[in-house]
C-alpha cells in the first residue's frame, strides 16, 4: 500500500517544479491557436482525430494546445481521466469558455463554485429512485408524441422530432408544463440557443449569437417567473405539484436553513434544460440512425422490446421494474453514445501541479473528451465498429467508458437519461420499423453532433 501511494506521489504532485517541462505539443497560430484543426476534425466527421493524432505525435496521457485563446492541457486515457475525476476541487475546478459564459452570464458563478450548493439536491432529484415514479410519465410522453409526430406520416425529419421530444419531456418532468401552447413558446429560444452555441461569437444585432444571448435572458426571465408562481402556490396551498424537480428546487433548504431564490432557481432549471438537451436528441436520432442502418441490431431490440409489450394489457404504460428487462436496448443505446457523443468538460487550474512529469501551471485550461478512450482501438477493439457486446459481463474496463464524465461532475442526469433513452425505444421499435431518405448520411460535429442532413426518414408502422 505504502509502495502505491510513493507511486503515485511521483507522477502527480502538487505545486509545480520549476526544472519541469510544460507538455509537449503545439501552440498553434497567433491568436487562433489550433481551434481551426480542432473544428475541422469535427466539422469533417471525425473529432478523436485532432486528438489521436496529438496523442501519437506527443504523448498517449497529456499534451499542450491552444484553443479560444487559452492555454490548454488536454489529459488523455483513462489515466487522464481517473486523474481528472479524482481531482476536482482539489487542483481544478469547472470553466465554461468565454463565448458560451457570455449566453449565460449568471449561471457562470454557479458553475465555477462547482455547483456545490445545489449539487446535492440535483443528485438527489435526479436519483434513481426518485426517478422511478416518473417512468410511467415518461411512458405517456413517448406514446402521444409517437401518435402525434409519426403516426400516420410517410417521411418525417427524425433529427427535428429528437428535439421535440426531448424538450417536451423535460418541460414536463422538470416543470410540470403540459400546455403545448406554452411548450412551443419556449422551444424557439430554445433552439435560438442551441443555434448560437453552433455559430460564430460575433455579438452584433440579429446574428446568431447575439439571438443566443438575448434567448437565455428571456428563458430566465420566463423561468424566474415560474418558479415565483409555483412559490406563491406552495405557500397558498393551492393544488400544484410538489414532487417535480421545480417544487423541489423551491422548498429546498441549503445548510443555512436559507431558500434559494428564484434567480437561482431559475439558473439551475435552465442548467438541467440546456445540459440534457443536445446529447439526448442526438442520441436518440442517432439510434433512429444505427436502427434503420443495422438490421439485426433492429431485430434484437424489437424482439427484446416486443416481448416486454406482450405481458402489458392494451395501453398500459411501462413501469419502473419493465426497465431492467431491457438489457439488450441499453448495450445498444451504450454503444450509440459511444460511437456519437463526444463528451468533455473544461476546467480550470487553481494551483500548479505535476501530471506525468509535466508541469501544469496555475490559470492554464485543462480539457478531457471522452473520444480518447471511447475511440481509441487498443481499448474498444476496431472502434468504428458498432458492437454492443462490449458491454456484456463486466463491460469496458474503469474509466475508459466515460460517457457521463465523472467524479464531482459526473452527469446529473445520467438515471434521466437512461430512462428516458429506453422508454424512446421501446415506444419506437414496437410501433414502427423506417429506412433512411439519405443512405449514405452520417453523424457530423459542428462541435456538437447531429445527422448532416437532419436525417429524414421513411416510416412503416407495424400492423397491430
Ligand atoms: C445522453 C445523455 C447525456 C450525456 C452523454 C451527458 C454527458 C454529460 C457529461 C460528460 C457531463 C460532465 C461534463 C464535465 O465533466 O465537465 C455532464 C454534466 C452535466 N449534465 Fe449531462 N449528459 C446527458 C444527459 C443529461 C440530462 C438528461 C441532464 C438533465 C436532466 C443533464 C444535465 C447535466 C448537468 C446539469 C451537468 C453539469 C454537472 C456539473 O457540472 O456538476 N445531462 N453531462
Amino acid at each position: 500500500m505504502a509502495v502505491r501511494k510513493k507511486k503515485k506521489d511521483r507522477r502527480y504532485s502538487k505545486g509545480c517544479n520549476n526544472q519541469a517541462l510544460l507538455p509537449r505539443g503545439s501552440k498553434g497560430w497567433p491568436m487562433i491557436g489550433e481551434s481551426f484543426e480542432y473544428f475541422g476534425a469535427g466539422w469533417k466527421g471525425h473529432p478523436e482525430k485532432f486528438l489521436h493524432d496529438r496523442m501519437s505525435k506527443f504523448s498517449s496521457l497529456v499534451f499542450r494546445t491552444s484553443l479560444m485563446l487559452e492555454d490548454v492541457a488536454v489529459l488523455c486515457g483513462p489515466q487522464g481521466n481517473k486523474f481528472l475525476f479524482s481531482n476536482e476541487k482539489k487542483l481544478m475546478q469547472p470553466w465554461l469558455p468565454t463565448t458560451i459564459a457570455k449566453i449565460f452570464p449568471s449561471s457562470q458563478e454557479t458553475f465555477n463554485s462547482g455547483n456545490s450548493k445545489f449539487r446535492k439536491l440535483l443528485i438527489n432529484v435526479l436519483k434513481t429512485e426518485a426517478l422511478q415514479q416518473f417512468v410511467p410519465i415518461i411512458g405517456d410522453v413517448a406514446q402521444q408524441y409517437f401518435e402525434s409526430k409519426w403516426k400516420g406520416k410517410k417521411e418525417i425529419m427524425a433529427y427535428e422530432l429528437a428535439k421535440t421530444f426531448t424538450f417536451e419531456l423535460a418541460c414536463k418532468i422538470l416543470l410540470n408544463i403540459y400546455d403545448p401552447e406554452l411548450i412551443k413558446y419556449l422551444f424557439g429560444p430554445f433552439e435560438a440557443i442551441g443555434k448560437g452555441f453552433l455559430s460564430i461569437p460575433i455579438d452584433f444585432p440579429m446574428t446568431p449569437y447575439r439571438r443566443a444571448i438575448n434567448a437565455a435572458k428571456f428563458i430566465r426571465k420566463e423561468l424566474v417567473a415560474i418558479a415565483k408562481q409555483r412559490k406563491i402556490d406552495l405557500n397558498e396551498g393551492k393544488a400544484t405539484p410538489t414532487q417535480d424537480i421545480l417544487s423541489r428546487f423551491i422548498v429546498y433548504r441549503d445548510e443555512n436553513g436559507e431558500f434559494p431564490g428564484e434567480d437561482e432557481i431559475a439558473d439551475q432549471i435552465q442548467g438541467l434544460l440546456i445540459g440534457g438537451y443536445e446529447n439526448m436528441s442526438t442520441t436518440c436520432a442517432a439510434l433512429v440512425q444505427f436502427l434503420a442502418e443495422l438490421p439485426e441490431i433492429y431485430h434484437g431490440v424489437y424482439n427484446e422490446q416486443t416481448e416486454i409489450a406482450k405481458c402489458k394489457a392494451p395501453g398500459e404504460q411501462l413501469e419502473w421494474s419493465d426497465l431492467s428487462k431491457m438489457n439488450y436496448s441499453w448495450k445498444v443505446a451504450r454503444e450509440v453514445i459511444r460511437l456519437t457523443q463526444p463528451s468533455q468538460g473544461y476546467r480550470q487550474v487553481m494551483t500548479d501541479f505535476m501530471y506525468e512529469g509535466y508541469s501544469i501551471p496555475k490559470g492554464w485550461k485543462v480539457y478531457w473528451t471522452a473520444l480518447s478512450t471511447h475511440k481509441n482501438p487498443e481499448l474498444f477493439p476496431e472502434p468504428e465498429k458498432f458492437d454492443p457486446s462490449r458491454f456484456e459481463g463486466n463491460g469496458p474496463e474503469p474509466y475508459t467508458f466515460v460517457p457521463f464524465g465523472g467524479g464531482a461532475h459526473l452527469c446529473p442526469g445520467k438515471e434521466y437519461a437512461r430512462l428516458a433513452i429506453l422508454v424512446f425505444i421501446h415506444h419506437l421499435v414496437t410501433k414502427f420499423k423506417w429506412e433512411k431518405i439519405n443512405a449514405d448520411e452520417r453523424i457530423v460535429y459542428n462541435p456538437l453532433p447531429h445527422p448532416a442532413k437532419g436525417l429524414p426518414i421513411r416510416i412503416y408502422p407495424h400492423i397491430s
